[in-house]
């Protein structure tokens, strides 16, 4: 993927520096924006998104996208898109935050929902622990028969600010995993509910992104319930093929229980090395994919990158390492996000 500063982009693009900073303050040019020490912005310019912001906006030269009215809402509605694995570590929330994060970059109203009680995702993000202000709450809530609204919900949303992107956060907590099993004794369609939380919202997004435990479950049926589209995380390791496989018998199952079809559409295959038996695994899930009718097969090289910004607490475009070695470890992540958001 191509990348430039400010200036090359402006030669590049045959615009001038002052026309493309408008452009991009406009956040028409969805772009990576670095306050540097001495307080001076540096722009990192992605070709991809000027592709991406040409074709929302249907436009031909930069010169054309002046006076443009931002709009980059979802055309067919929110779509709400899980993220899985049965397995754990694998980069399921690395991969789902960034994503999230991603689409909200490309100008879309994101949700993030954590679903698994570990709460990485609410903390890889917000660096915050969020006992008693989470989707649990909502649950508890549900559970004592008590109405609901969108005010309700969005009580329970909090708002990540970054450089970039603004995006929300429905997080978790340690005790959501009790709480959403015990609900199946209380409710008569229990893997419904998530679904029943999310309509009061929905309507504020273009996009909502769900983060599942490693493990199959109720959390894992009600995120299905509610989803439109899943994405499978995996490593490259010795029994991802057969977990995948389980892991899609399982997608089948719930889908007959709940009487509800998603499309796995995407597999990402994370902590990639560059070594033989690696190879030779990726080529078995790139056959998977082909069986099961998966489109997209992406994969995700093994980089301490990812852990760094995650200590950080910002998303992989925000990290300076990264964006000076040329958005890699974010690229497929990127990619994946512009189709859906061009889908959308
Ligand atoms: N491509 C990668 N390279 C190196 N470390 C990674 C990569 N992807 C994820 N990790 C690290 O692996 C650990 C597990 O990732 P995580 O996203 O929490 O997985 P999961 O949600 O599937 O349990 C985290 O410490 C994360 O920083
Ligand atoms: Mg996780």
């Amino acid at each position: 993927m191509e990348i430039f500063r400010l200036a090359k982009a402006s030669e590049i693009y045959n615009i001038s520096t002052k026309n493309l900073t408008e452009l991009l303050q406009l956040k028409l040019i969805p772009h990576i924006k670095k306050i540097s020490t001495s307080n001076r912005a540096s722009y990192y310019i992605p070709s991809a998104f000027v592709d991406y912001a040409k074709e929302v906006l249907n436009f031909e030269t930069l010169e054309d996208a002046t006076g443009k009215v931002e709009d980059f809402y979802n055309k067919n509605g929110t779509k709400i898109i899980t993220f899985s694995n049965l397995k754990g570590g694998v980069g399921k929330t690395s991969v789902a935050s960034n994503f999230a994060y991603s689409l909200a970059v490309l100008n879309k109203r994101v949700l993030l929902v954590d679903m698994d009680s570990q709460a990485n995702t609410s903390r890889y993000f917000a660096n915050q622990y969020f006992t008693g202000k989470s989707i649990k709450n909502i649950f508890d809530t549900l559970m004592r028969k008590e109405k609901i609204d969108n005010a309700f919900v969005h009580s329970h949303i909090h708002r990540l600010e970054f450089d970039n992107a603004s995006l929300d956060l429905l997080p978790s907590e340690l005790a959501l995993g009790r709480v959403v099993e015990f609900s199946r004794a209380v409710f008569t369609m229990p893997h419904k509910k998530l679904n029943d939380i999310l309509k009061y919202v929905k309507d504020d997004y273009d996009f909502i992104v769900i983060d599942t435990p490693p493990s199959t479950g109720l959390s894992l049926h009600m995120a299905i319930y509610a989803s439109d589209i899943m994405s499978i995380v995996t490593d490259a390791e010795d029994f991802s093929v057969n977990g995948l496989k389980e892991l899609a018998s399982e997608i089948e199952e719930i889908e007959e229980e709940t009487d509800r079809s998603i499309t796995v559409d995407s597999i990402f295959i994370n902590k990639v090395k560059n070594s033989k038996i690696h190879e030779v695994y990726i080529e078995a899930i790139a056959k998977l994919a082909i069986e099961q009718n998966i489109d997209n097969v992406f994969t995700i090289s093994d980089s301490t990158r990812i852990k760094e910004a995650q200590n950080l607490h910002i998303p992989m475009l925000e990290y300076k390492s990264e964006l000076d070695k040329g958005l890699v470890m974010s690229s497929s992540v990127m990619e994946y996000a512009i189709e859906k958001a061009l889908e959308g």
